[in-house]
């Protein structure tokens, strides 16, 4: 499979609107409601300009560095991706194996297409899991039981979605707002419109499920299913509390996902967790919340170090990871852009994304003056 033609880890969108069915490219793709936080996270990362210096000796730049015990290649995780796998065929796995091969975790999202066991088949190092918490507890305890016997190296929870953000674009594009036999035609006929992806996906990329939920939604699930699961089965009644039930089962680093507010970042300090991850969900959820490159520094401010800090939303290349790590991020997720990478190229394509993003870092820090990742600090920023 040809993957060149992206020449920027950006370009991937270009090649992903151009492979995939409508209702695959608009999920990833779009934000909720009227999509404002999922520009601002892009507009306010590009805005950030960074202080050009030079005449330092930047020969040896080391990208290396020790994430929740582990040491990276880069500081940077694929972050969790609903549905991703259906960009291509079997596309969790390609994903976490170009990831392992950049040496950086891969995070599997719960509603992802390949089930835990698929992709721990199909890789040889730890990767990290994705949880919601869900209404039915045996199920969460199971899918955490399961992900530690497979050797997960960290547990990502999400706690931005209580209730699902409103995209309008799913209910265009036929993913959301069709159910039943109408929106299967539709999604059909979207497939056979986008050949090379109904061969690679559609025919050879079967089942259609996701991989996880399946135990609970049965094996006649549709991709419609999804949303109405998500629907009555993400847990709204969930508070700091619900945190005991994750840590009493799972004893591996602990990673909260979608703090936006420095007061909630100290309560991730407070019951223990060993990471957080500023998000917004990639502006899915509560559209007009600020970019994460506004909330981050006060983020980092407010746990000064007593947790590891990370941060999405907006990083679409290598100088977009160095502005996170410049507002305090010591490790960035990289979401929308390996998902079109992965439907521009399959693995090749994700593992093409990230050479990009560590040449753009490379470039980054050499003129920046930075040659270590632990030099990257508000000082490199005008
Ligand atoms: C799931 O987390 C989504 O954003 O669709």
């Amino acid at each position: 499979m040809k993957v060149r033609k992206a020449a920027s880890a950006i370009d991937y969108r270009t090649l992903a609107k151009r492979r995939l069915p409508p209702f695959l490219f608009e999920y990833i793709d779009g934000g909720s409601y009227a999509e404002v936080t999922l520009r601002r996270n892009v507009a306010d990362l590009e805005a950030i300009a960074l202080r050009q210096r030079v005449l330092n000796d930047v020969s040896q730049i080391d990208l290396s560095t020790d994430l929740f015990g582990q040491t990276l290649a880069l500081p940077v995780a694929l972050a969790p991706i609903g549905l991703a796998g259906m960009n291509a065929r079997r596309g969790e796995v390609q994903a976490a194996r170009a990831a392992e091969a950049a040496g950086i975790p891969f995070t599997l999202s719960t509603v992802s297409a390949c089930p835990l066991d698929e992709v721990a088949a199909g890789t040889r190092k730890p990767f990290w899991f994705q949880l919601y918490m869900i209404r039915d507890r045996g199920f969460m305890r199971d899918l955490l039981e399961k992900a530690k016997a497979l050797g997960c190296s960290a547990l990502v929870f999400t706690v931005d979605m209580p209730v699902p953000g409103s995209r309008y674009r799913d209910y265009h594009s036929g993913l959301a707002g069709a159910p039943g036999m109408m929106g299967a035609m539709r999604r059909v006929w979207q497939g056979a419109m986008h050949p090379r992806w109904a061969w690679d996906v559609g025919i050879n990329g079967r089942p259609h499920q996701l991989g996880n939920v399946t135990p609970v939604l049965g094996k006649d699930s549709g991709l419609e299913d999804f949303f109405a699961w998500m629907r009555d089965n993400f847990d709204p009644r969930v508070t700091w509390r619900d945190l005991d039930f994750i840590r009493a089962i799972w004893d591996g680093p602990l990673i909260i996902k979608g703090i936006l507010d420095p007061d909630d970042a100290r309560a991730a300090v407070d019951v223990g967790a060993d990471g957080l991850v500023v998000s917004n969900h990639g502006g899915r959820q509560l559209d007009g919340v600020p970019s994460t490159a506004h909330a981050l520094p006060a983020i980092a401010d407010a746990v000064d170090g007593r947790l590891t800090v990370l941060a999405d939303g907006g990083v679409r290349s290598g100088l977009d990871v160095v502005r996170m790590l410049a507002l305090g991020a010591k490790g960035v997720l990289l979401g929308r852009a390996w998902a079109y990478a992965l439907a521009g190229g399959g693995q090749a394509g994700v593992a093409h994304m990230l050479r990009l993003v560590e040449a753009e870092m490379r470039v980054a820090m050499a003129l920046t003056g930075c040659t270590r990742i632990a030099a990257i600090d508000r000082s490199i920023l005008v």
